[in-house]
């Protein structure tokens, strides 16, 4: 029988507040449903002074660690575009507040939106070679875009946690994949800046053209058909992206497309906005939470990072992922957020790292367990809340 690998369980988080983008378009005076139907967004998550990529993995993973244990945890993948560090691995910091322990490993992984999809295949291929350990990746990320920049309405951020494992309770992994790698400059950020550098339209562009590729090499490496599928989940930087992509799939086999495709996968990314490494995934947990009636259905993944790496793969919903879903957290952390008004935004989205070793001291307005209490010395000091 063939060993079946893949996510266990998977959990997310968000910061509390948000901007909605009605906000946006009214001071820029913009159409508002240029948002919502055009890009297909309403609202974007919005970090405050106290949450950083750290603070959202620990408090996305802390569910799983608390509710389910951390017996054979010995790794942690910590997949970020947003590091805060050019050395020290984020990981290192998510491993402590988690109470994980020495033997096991913490590395951090970066190539834009997709790395969560790479440190998914090496954890499939750990776990191969040693059954009945666990892989804890976490994507974080928070994305951010010039100010009154065309892109700045696709901002967002979150953190999804994912053990992979053996037997997994919510879907198995099909060993068939498909990939697509090339050099392009559609989106970067250099070492120096603190917002992404983006070609947008191009970006749209590449983005088609890399998933029409790792369509491709899917079916060459024996991947189901499109017909096998009824729920497609998409990298969704914003969610009309996904219809997009959906469409052009579908005319590349000569399909109908069907809405039921994708709406469930899209729920929850259209008031969260762009999550970069966490976004294909938070596109399947809004499908795994919304749909009561996946248990033994293939599910097709597209994963796009820019400059660019993308992957097709695939999966099966597990008999029993109805009991293992963090579904009342998950709808509970979206409904519970308070919206910003236009200058709070601002000034979250000013609050500055200091780069010269002076100290800063973070209000408390993170809801989470764990928060950044504040930066000293260079060294950033993360507490638990309760
Ligand atoms: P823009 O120039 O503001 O948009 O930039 P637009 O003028 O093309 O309008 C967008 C859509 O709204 C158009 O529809 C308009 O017709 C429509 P489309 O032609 O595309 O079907 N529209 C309206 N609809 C209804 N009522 C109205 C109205 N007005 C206009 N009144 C863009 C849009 C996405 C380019 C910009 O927001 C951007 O640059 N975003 C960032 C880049 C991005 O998200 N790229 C996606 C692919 S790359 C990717 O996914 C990787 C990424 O996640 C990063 C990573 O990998 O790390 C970004």
């Amino acid at each position: 029988m063939t060993q079946s690998i893949g996510i266990d369980l998977l959990s997310f988080y968000i910061p509390q507040y948000y901007l909605d983008l009605g906000v946006l378009a009214e001071r820029n005076n913009i159409d508002v449903n240029k948002f919502h139907r055009g890009i297909g967004q309403e609202q974007m998550a919005i970090p405050p002074h106290d949450e950083d990529i750290v603070t959202l993995a620990a408090n996305a993973a802390y569910p799983i660690v608390e509710q389910y244990g951390r017996d054979n945890i010995d790794t942690v993948l910590f997949a970020t575009e947003t590091g805060i560090d050019q050395s020290k691995a984020a990981a290192i910091y998510v491993h402590k507040l988690l109470d994980l322990p020495a033997n096991c490993r913490a590395v951090e992984l970066k190539q834009a939106c997709y790395s969560a999809t790479a440190a998914i295949q090496m954890a499939l291929g750990y776990i191969a070679r040693h059954p009945g350990k666990k892989v804890l990746v976490i994507a974080s990320d928070i994305s951010r875009y010039d100010l009154d920049s065309p892109a700045e309405a696709t901002q967002g951020c979150g953190a999804v946690a994912m053990l992979i494992a053996e037997n997994p309770r919510m879907i198995a992994l099909d060993l068939a994949t498909g990939t697509h790698t090339e050099d392009v400059m559609d989106f970067w950020r250099p070492n120096y800046r603190k917002t992404a550098l983006v070609d947008g339209k191009f970006s749209t562009q590449m983005y088609l053209r890399a998933l029409e590729h790792a369509w491709q090499d899917y079916q060459d490496n024996g991947g189901h058909a499109y017909s096998d599928f009824t729920h497609y989940c998409y990298h969704l930087p914003f969610s009309k992206m996904g219809i997009k992509a959906h469409q052009h799939l579908a005319r590349i086999n000569e399909q109908e497309v069907q809405e039921s495709d994708t709406d469930a996968g899209m729920i929850y990314n259209r008031v969260i906005g762009n999550s970069y490494t966490a976004s294909l995934y938070l596109s399947l947990i809004s499908l795994l939470d919304n749909r009561d009636d996946l248990a033994g259905q293939p599910v097709a993944l597209f994963s796009y990072g820019s400059g660019c790496v993308a992957e097709f793969f695939s999966g099966v919903v597990s008999d029993d992922y109805l009991e293992h879903r963090f579904r009342t957290r998950h709808q509970r952390l979206i409904s519970e957020r308070e919206a910003l008004d236009y200058d709070t935004y601002l000034e979250y989205w000013h609050h500055p790292d200091p780069t010269d070793g002076s100290s800063v001291t973070n209000p408390t307005c993170n809801r989470g367990t764990f928060r950044l209490a504040g930066i000293d010395g260079h060294k950033r000091q993360y507490t638990r809340c309760c």
